[in-house]
């Protein structure tokens, strides 16, 4: 397989058109058996469900290229899973577990030569999402709806990589209890805009969002959840109710107490003992686990011991083993890993 002509130890973290997308339409009741096509644009009615009441869910993961030579994706059926959990709550129907898995697989197959290879610090991002295609205009769901999965190339999901980034307690929030925080909802991302948008004109990298009714406990950030280092160097990370359970995080979890034998915690984090964690991390299929070296509290800050130069100790080790298992490094537990034969 030649690969495609890209720079891939400097590309960013951006939309490159790739050559097939998998697309299956639900009408009448069903999905069709769905297909691959070339033309990389979508076509629907003016008053379409998502364009008018935002009904659209996605999921995001990535493939990569292991030590050698195969190509594999890393835990689909929990994406499959949670995008189930998504259409539901949105009143959307579930495309089905096995044939979202297939799709991926189908998708990445038909775009082999955009998988970067091993060692070169990128990846194939894959994109699976749906929306309602058919007009509403009362509000309610709409009859018809796409299933659609892209992929591009991917580099950091924040510039500098490894770098440690400083993130900032945001004033807005971003999911209400009994709300939509927990599915991967396009609105979740609609309204977190704003916030994002302030906070990189105040020179911050991300946002900390608090739980809505106390503001008092972590939540997690834009796109990504949280997971922290105790002095004594138990894993920690929050547990609630309006965050998107992550993959990468149930994933760290499991290597932090199974591989690395350290003490895990999943529990609500209050705000207030932050300033007493030795490292800070977020966690997601983009940011990989990207460290946090500096929160910004209304001016205040929480400087990590771990610093702004590197990831701490624990998070490196927790960062080289799950980059391991995905690269084929370091063996993985029975089914995390998906070749794509
Ligand atoms: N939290 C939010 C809001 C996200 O958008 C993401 C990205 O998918 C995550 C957490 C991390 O989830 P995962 O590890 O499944 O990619
Ligand atoms: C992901 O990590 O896959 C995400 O969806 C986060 C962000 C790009 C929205």
């Amino acid at each position: 397989m030649d690969k495609k002509n890209i720079d891939w130890a400097n590309i960013g973290f951006g939309y490159v058109q790739t050559d097939k997308r998998f697309v299956s339409n639900f009408k009448d009741g069903k999905w069709d058996d769905g297909q691959l096509t070339d033309d990389a644009t979508v076509v629907i009615s003016e008053c379409a469900g998502v364009l008018q009441y935002a009904q659209t869910c996605f999921e995001g993961m990535k493939a990569y290229t292991t030590e050698d030579g195969r190509v594999v994706v890393f835990r689909p059926d929990l994406n499959a899973k949670r995008m189930e959990d998504s259409a539901k709550r949105l009143e959307m129907p579930v495309f089905p577990q096995d044939r979202f898995v297939k799709a991926i697989e189908e998708t990445v197959k038909a775009n082999l030569a955009y998988v970067p290879p091993y060692g070169s610090g990128a990846t194939l991002y894959i994109r699976p999402y749906m929306f309602g295609s058919s007009s509403v205009i009362g509000v309610k769901p709409a009859e018809e709806y796409q299933f659609r999965v892209f992929t591009t190339p991917v580099g950091p999901y924040f510039k500098g990589g490894a770098k440690p980034i400083t993130i900032k307690v945001s004033d807005f929030d971003r999911a209400a209890p009994h709300g939509t925080g927990h599915i991967k909802a396009g609105l979740n991302y609609a309204m977190s805009l704003h916030a994002i948008v302030t906070a990189h004109a105040e020179g911050f990298d991300e946002n900390m969002y608090l739980d809505a009714a106390t503001r008092t406990k972590v939540e997690e950030t834009g796109g990504a959840n949280f997971i922290f280092v105790t002095k004594d160097n138990t894993v920690v990370t929050p547990k609630s109710n309006s965050i998107l359970p992550s993959i990468t995080r149930r994933s760290l979890m499991y290597v932090a107490e199974h591989y690395l034998g350290l003490k895990v915690e999943e529990r609500e984090v209050y705000f207030d003992e932050v300033k007493d964690f030795a490292e800070c991390g977020l966690c997601g299929t983009a940011a990989v686990i990207s460290p946090v070296g500096k929160i910004n509290d209304h001016g205040k800050e929480i400087c990590f011991p771990s610093g702004m130069e590197e990831m701490g100790p624990i998070t490196k080790k927790l960062y080289d083993t799950l980059t391991g298992i995905q690269m084929g490094r370091i063996e993985a537990p029975e089914g995390w890993i998906y070749e794509i034969k």
